[in-house]
């Protein structure tokens, strides 16, 4: 009997077809998530499961699938499963982690200069017919991003690749890490360690690039906000909650800081309520990170080939929880 597949969303070529060439799939057909009670529905007769970021893959979703062996996520990030939960039950997790990393810095780096030169904003004022005079001496002057100060909180992959963006900028680069790197590397990269706060104060810029966990959760709230400088810039593109929205918007509304550029929102989709919509001095994304063509259909074929080598009996290629082989060994998964 072929294994049994529960695919959440249509994911670019070709991750459903290299899956569908030895499973029986079921796919959610519609652009929209799922439900909880949808997930749980499916998961009941399904030896795996690929998910993406916006499908919250809980415990009670995790021990309604009693044949399940592989969480397969569409995406680096994990917070949206419970991992410990998964590795109780032996389910192995795979993900996509370094093949995002630099669709990802691209995008950051995209914001940060989007917003210093007021890109968006000069695209509706052209758009909305109020470019009158040819040259305007003074029309919406931005601020200079070349060897200016570029603070990164969480120097990993993708805070790695936004440095080595920024030398082309000449740009000093500031960082803070829970682990300091080792000085050859900090010299290999030309950053400099900087606790939080004096990051906050020193950058002209600051981009996140930290994981959501329980101590990043509104790691950037109204007194880290106060210490950066009324002309810096915020740039988010790690994820929502990692920022106190409520505080950002009263540090843009009553200018502690000059903008931000943001892919990522404590609640996405955002609500056409959100007061960021009204403001001028921010860039807003609808979490494009991974967005390019190459990246999206790399993410596909690691989490068909995390998910493929499960049922194989095989290590992922993408492992998140190794300790689950324990619990339960790669012998015990093999159905291909
Ligand atoms: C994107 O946000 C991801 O985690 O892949």
């Amino acid at each position: 009997m072929k294994p049994k597949v529960y695919i959440t969303r249509r994911i670019p070529e070709p991750g459903i077809s290299l899956i569908e060439q030895s499973c029986d799939v079921i796919l959610h057909p519609h652009d929209e998530p799922p439900t909880h009670e949808e997930i749980m529905d499916h998961i009941r007769d399904k030896d795996a499961l690929l998910c993406l970021l916006s499908d919250r893959i809980d415990r009670e979703i995790i021990e309604a699938g009693p044949n399940l062996k592989v969480i397969s996520t569409f995406s680096v990030g994990f917070e949206h499963i419970d991992v410990a939960a998964a590795t109780r039950k032996g389910i192995y997790i795979g993900y996509t982690p370094g093949i995002l990393t630099e669709a990802t810095a691209d995008l950051a780096f995209s914001l940060l200069l989007g917003t210093a030169r007021r890109i968006t904003e000069g695209d509706r004022f052209l758009r909305g017919h109020g470019w009158k005079t040819a040259f305007s001496p003074s029309l919406l002057l931005g601020t200079s991003v070349w060897g200016t100060t570029l603070g990164i909180v969480g120097l990993g992959r993708i805070g790695k690749a936004v440095a080595r963006r920024a030398r082309g900028f000449n740009m000093e680069v500031l960082y803070t890490k829970r682990n300091p790197l080792p000085r050859d590397e900090e010299t290999n990269l030309g950053v400099e360690y900087r606790s939080l706060e004096e990051l906050f104060e020193q950058s002209d810029f600051v981009s996140l690039h930290t994981p959501l966990t329980d101590e990043t959760r509104h790691l950037v709230n109204g007194a880290r906000l106060r210490l950066m400088k009324p002309t810096a810039v915020l740039i988010n593109t790690a994820r929502g909650p990692v920022v106190d929205e409520a505080a950002l918007v009263r540090a843009l509304q009553e200018k502690w800081i000059a903008g931000a550029g943001l892919d990522v929102f404590e609640k996405e989709p955002i609500d056409p309520t959100n007061p960021l919509l009204h403001l001028d001095n921010v860039v807003l994304l609808p979490h494009l990170g991974s967005a390019t063509t190459q990246a999206r259909s790399k993410m596909a074929t690691v989490s068909a080939r995390n998910l493929l080598a499960v049922l194989h009996g095989e290590a992922p290629p993408c492992w998140l929880n190794q300790e689950v082989e324990k619990i339960r060994p790669l012998t015990r998964t093999k159905m291909l």
